[in-house]
Protein backbone atom coordinates (compact mmCIF):
# COMPACT_ATOMS: atom_id res chain seq x y z
CA UNK A 1 0.00 0.00 0.00
CA UNK A 2 1.19 3.53 -0.75
CA UNK A 3 2.85 5.11 2.22
CA UNK A 4 3.32 1.98 4.38
CA UNK A 5 6.41 2.14 6.07
CA UNK A 6 7.50 -1.96 5.05
CA UNK A 7 11.01 -1.54 2.98
CA UNK A 8 12.43 0.62 5.34
CA UNK A 9 11.08 -0.35 8.38
CA UNK A 10 14.52 -2.11 9.62
CA UNK A 11 16.45 1.04 8.95
CA UNK A 12 13.91 3.51 10.27
CA UNK A 13 15.23 3.69 14.04
CA UNK A 14 18.41 4.43 12.63
CA UNK A 15 17.53 6.93 10.81
CA UNK A 16 15.38 8.37 13.34
CA UNK A 17 17.64 8.78 16.45
CA UNK A 18 20.45 9.66 13.70
CA UNK A 19 19.15 13.51 14.51
CA UNK A 20 15.87 13.66 12.06
CA UNK A 21 13.74 14.13 15.49
CA UNK A 22 14.66 14.63 18.87
CA UNK A 23 12.33 12.62 20.57
CA UNK A 24 13.38 13.78 24.38
CA UNK A 25 13.18 17.00 23.19
CA UNK A 26 9.83 16.73 21.32
CA UNK A 27 8.12 14.86 24.24
CA UNK A 28 9.15 17.26 27.05
CA UNK A 29 7.48 20.15 24.52
CA UNK A 30 4.08 17.77 25.17
CA UNK A 31 4.48 17.62 28.84
CA UNK A 32 4.42 20.79 29.35
CA UNK A 33 1.45 21.19 26.39
CA UNK A 34 -0.33 18.80 28.05
CA UNK A 35 -0.60 19.54 31.29
CA UNK A 36 -3.04 17.25 32.70
CA UNK A 37 -4.09 15.43 30.00
CA UNK A 38 -3.27 11.84 30.09
CA UNK A 39 -5.40 10.15 26.83
CA UNK A 40 -3.27 10.26 24.06
CA UNK A 41 -4.24 8.79 20.34
CA UNK A 42 -0.82 9.10 18.35
CA UNK A 43 -1.45 9.10 14.27
CA UNK A 44 0.93 7.22 12.45
CA UNK A 45 2.52 5.56 16.05
CA UNK A 46 5.21 3.96 13.51
CA UNK A 47 8.05 2.20 16.07
CA UNK A 48 7.03 3.57 19.15
CA UNK A 49 9.91 6.46 19.46
CA UNK A 50 7.56 9.22 20.96
CA UNK A 51 5.41 7.04 22.82
CA UNK A 52 8.56 5.31 24.57
CA UNK A 53 9.73 9.05 25.77
CA UNK A 54 6.40 10.26 26.66
CA UNK A 55 5.75 7.11 28.75
CA UNK A 56 8.79 8.05 30.74
CA UNK A 57 7.69 11.16 32.13
CA UNK A 58 4.03 10.52 32.78
CA UNK A 59 1.85 7.73 33.02
CA UNK A 60 -0.30 8.28 29.53
CA UNK A 61 -2.80 6.29 28.31
CA UNK A 62 -1.96 6.03 25.01
CA UNK A 63 -3.54 4.39 21.72
CA UNK A 64 -0.94 3.95 18.83
CA UNK A 65 -2.57 3.50 15.15
CA UNK A 66 -0.54 2.90 12.48
CA UNK A 67 -1.53 0.84 9.22
CA UNK A 68 2.33 -0.95 9.01
CA UNK A 69 2.89 -4.21 10.75
CA UNK A 70 6.33 -4.35 10.17
CA UNK A 71 6.25 -1.09 12.12
CA UNK A 72 4.32 -1.91 14.84
CA UNK A 73 6.51 -5.20 15.21
CA UNK A 74 9.40 -3.09 16.49
CA UNK A 75 6.68 -0.81 18.48
CA UNK A 76 5.30 -3.42 20.49
CA UNK A 77 9.02 -4.94 21.67
CA UNK A 78 10.23 -1.43 22.60
CA UNK A 79 7.06 -0.72 24.85
CA UNK A 80 6.27 -4.50 25.64
CA UNK A 81 5.96 -3.56 29.40
CA UNK A 82 3.54 -0.74 28.99
CA UNK A 83 -0.29 -0.74 28.75
CA UNK A 84 0.09 1.62 24.83
CA UNK A 85 -2.62 -0.33 22.88
CA UNK A 86 -1.51 -0.87 19.23
CA UNK A 87 -3.81 -1.17 16.69
CA UNK A 88 -2.78 -1.58 13.63
CA UNK A 89 -5.32 0.12 11.02
CA UNK A 90 -5.69 2.53 8.26
CA UNK A 91 -6.31 6.16 10.06
CA UNK A 92 -9.27 6.47 7.91
CA UNK A 93 -10.69 3.96 8.41
CA UNK A 94 -10.19 4.11 12.14
CA UNK A 95 -13.30 4.60 14.16
CA UNK A 96 -13.72 4.33 17.94
CA UNK A 97 -16.24 5.26 20.66
CA UNK A 98 -13.34 6.30 22.60
CA UNK A 99 -12.25 10.07 22.58
CA UNK A 100 -9.14 11.56 23.35
CA UNK A 101 -7.46 14.45 25.20
CA UNK A 102 -4.63 14.61 22.99
CA UNK A 103 -4.00 13.58 19.50
CA UNK A 104 -0.19 14.05 18.85
CA UNK A 105 1.64 13.33 15.72
CA UNK A 106 6.05 13.10 15.05
CA UNK A 107 6.03 12.92 11.06
CA UNK A 108 2.51 9.93 11.10
CA UNK A 109 -0.47 10.23 8.85
CA UNK A 110 -0.46 14.02 8.80
CA UNK A 111 2.19 16.17 9.90
CA UNK A 112 3.32 20.19 10.22
CA UNK A 113 5.73 21.48 7.59
CA UNK A 114 6.98 25.14 7.91
CA UNK A 115 8.16 25.91 4.80
CA UNK A 116 7.81 29.34 2.10
CA UNK A 117 7.17 31.11 5.32
CA UNK A 118 4.19 29.34 6.24
CA UNK A 119 2.97 26.22 7.99
CA UNK A 120 1.70 23.49 5.53
CA UNK A 121 -0.10 20.55 6.66
CA UNK A 122 1.38 17.30 5.16
CA UNK A 123 -0.41 14.36 4.76
CA UNK A 124 0.36 10.54 3.62
CA UNK A 125 -2.95 10.81 2.72
CA UNK A 126 -2.86 11.60 -0.99
CA UNK A 127 -6.65 12.37 -1.51
CA UNK A 128 -7.48 16.10 -0.66
CA UNK A 129 -11.43 15.58 0.59
CA UNK A 130 -9.82 12.61 2.84
CA UNK A 131 -8.03 14.60 4.64
CA UNK A 132 -10.87 17.05 5.24
CA UNK A 133 -12.92 13.68 6.54
CA UNK A 134 -9.68 12.54 8.78
CA UNK A 135 -9.36 16.17 10.38
CA UNK A 136 -13.00 16.12 10.63
CA UNK A 137 -12.98 12.73 12.60
CA UNK A 138 -9.94 13.70 14.53
CA UNK A 139 -11.44 16.90 16.11
CA UNK A 140 -14.90 14.12 16.45
CA UNK A 141 -12.56 12.00 18.47
CA UNK A 142 -11.74 14.46 20.80
CA UNK A 143 -12.97 15.66 24.02
CA UNK A 144 -14.43 19.25 24.69
CA UNK A 145 -10.72 21.00 25.44
CA UNK A 146 -9.18 18.44 23.46
CA UNK A 147 -6.06 19.48 21.44
CA UNK A 148 -4.01 18.26 17.88
CA UNK A 149 -0.31 18.48 18.18
CA UNK A 150 1.40 18.08 14.94
CA UNK A 151 5.37 18.23 15.36
CA UNK A 152 6.82 20.69 12.57
CA UNK A 153 9.20 19.50 10.07
CA UNK A 154 11.85 21.78 8.24
CA UNK A 155 11.50 21.86 4.62
CA UNK A 156 11.60 18.74 2.57
CA UNK A 157 15.01 18.64 0.43
CA UNK A 158 17.64 16.36 -1.31
CA UNK A 159 20.14 15.51 0.92
CA UNK A 160 22.54 12.26 1.65
CA UNK A 161 24.07 11.47 4.82
CA UNK A 162 25.76 9.23 6.71
CA UNK A 163 23.41 7.86 9.87
CA UNK A 164 24.72 4.98 12.48
CA UNK A 165 26.46 1.60 11.45
CA UNK A 166 28.22 2.99 8.40
CA UNK A 167 24.80 3.22 6.50
CA UNK A 168 24.11 6.04 4.92
CA UNK A 169 20.67 8.02 4.16
CA UNK A 170 19.87 10.03 0.82
CA UNK A 171 16.70 11.47 0.30
CA UNK A 172 15.67 12.76 -3.18
CA UNK A 173 12.05 14.89 -3.41
CA UNK A 174 10.15 15.77 -6.65
CA UNK A 175 7.40 18.53 -5.91
CA UNK A 176 4.60 19.45 -8.30
CA UNK A 177 1.69 21.35 -7.83
CA UNK A 178 0.44 19.75 -3.85
CA UNK A 179 1.85 16.72 -4.09
CA UNK A 180 5.35 15.91 -2.96
CA UNK A 181 7.51 12.66 -3.66
CA UNK A 182 9.93 11.31 -1.58
CA UNK A 183 12.08 8.75 -1.72
CA UNK A 184 14.53 7.13 1.38
CA UNK A 185 17.43 5.27 0.05
CA UNK A 186 19.72 3.71 2.42
CA UNK A 187 23.15 2.14 1.18
CA UNK A 188 26.03 0.93 1.64
CA UNK A 189 29.94 3.50 1.98
CA UNK A 190 29.99 1.54 -1.40
CA UNK A 191 27.15 2.64 -2.64
CA UNK A 192 25.19 -0.39 -2.72
CA UNK A 193 21.86 0.42 -2.17
CA UNK A 194 20.06 -1.73 1.10
CA UNK A 195 16.67 -0.34 0.90
CA UNK A 196 14.12 1.98 -0.65
CA UNK A 197 10.74 3.14 0.02
CA UNK A 198 9.21 6.14 -2.12
CA UNK A 199 6.57 8.46 -0.56
CA UNK A 200 3.79 10.73 -1.59
CA UNK A 201 2.42 13.37 0.30
CA UNK A 202 -0.54 15.77 -0.45
CA UNK A 203 0.20 19.05 1.58
CA UNK A 204 -2.23 21.89 2.47
CA UNK A 205 -0.83 25.69 1.42
CA UNK A 206 -0.66 27.69 4.85
CA UNK A 207 -3.66 29.17 3.73
CA UNK A 208 -5.44 25.82 2.89
CA UNK A 209 -4.35 24.44 6.16
CA UNK A 210 -6.00 27.09 8.35
CA UNK A 211 -9.49 26.22 6.38
CA UNK A 212 -8.59 22.55 6.86
CA UNK A 213 -8.44 23.02 10.52
CA UNK A 214 -11.70 25.38 10.96
CA UNK A 215 -13.74 23.38 8.31
CA UNK A 216 -13.06 20.49 10.59
CA UNK A 217 -14.17 22.61 13.08
CA UNK A 218 -10.68 23.26 15.12
CA UNK A 219 -10.45 26.93 16.63
CA UNK A 220 -9.73 29.96 14.23
CA UNK A 221 -5.90 30.38 15.60
CA UNK A 222 -3.35 27.79 15.90
CA UNK A 223 -0.62 27.99 17.86
CA UNK A 224 2.87 27.24 17.19
CA UNK A 225 4.65 25.97 20.53
CA UNK A 226 8.37 26.47 20.69
CA UNK A 227 8.87 26.30 16.81
CA UNK A 228 7.97 22.52 17.23
CA UNK A 229 4.47 21.94 17.64
CA UNK A 230 1.33 23.43 15.34
CA UNK A 231 -1.58 22.97 18.11
CA UNK A 232 -5.15 23.49 17.73
CA UNK A 233 -7.89 23.11 20.44
CA UNK A 234 -11.32 21.71 19.93
C1 LIG B 1 7.45 8.90 8.95
S1 LIG B 1 6.65 7.61 9.85
C2 LIG B 1 6.49 8.38 11.47
C3 LIG B 1 6.37 7.37 12.60
C4 LIG B 1 6.39 7.93 14.01
N1 LIG B 1 5.33 8.88 14.24
C5 LIG B 1 7.73 8.52 14.38
O1 LIG B 1 7.78 9.65 14.88
O2 LIG B 1 8.75 7.85 14.21
C6 LIG B 1 4.99 7.65 9.24
C7 LIG B 1 4.12 6.52 9.77
O3 LIG B 1 2.76 6.76 9.41
C8 LIG B 1 2.19 5.54 8.99
N2 LIG B 1 1.03 5.85 8.14
C9 LIG B 1 1.03 6.55 6.97
N3 LIG B 1 -0.22 6.65 6.49
C10 LIG B 1 -1.04 6.01 7.36
C11 LIG B 1 -2.44 5.77 7.42
N4 LIG B 1 -3.27 6.21 6.46
N5 LIG B 1 -2.94 5.09 8.48
C12 LIG B 1 -2.13 4.62 9.45
N6 LIG B 1 -0.78 4.81 9.45
C13 LIG B 1 -0.24 5.50 8.42
C14 LIG B 1 3.32 4.81 8.29
O4 LIG B 1 3.09 3.40 8.22
C15 LIG B 1 4.51 5.17 9.19
O5 LIG B 1 4.72 4.25 10.22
Amino acid sequence: MINEYVEIANYYDNLLTSGYYNFDYLSNILYNLLGARRKVLDIGVGTGLLTEKMLSLANYKIVGVDFSSRMLETAKKRLAISDVKLICQDMTEFETEEKFEAIVSTGGVIAAVEEEGEYRIYSHITDPEKNKQLLAKLHSQLDDGGLLALAIQGPHNNYKKEIKDEIFYEQKIKKEGNYVDKWYVFSQANGEVLREQFCRFYFFDGRQTTQALIDAGFQQEYQIIDGKFLVTYK
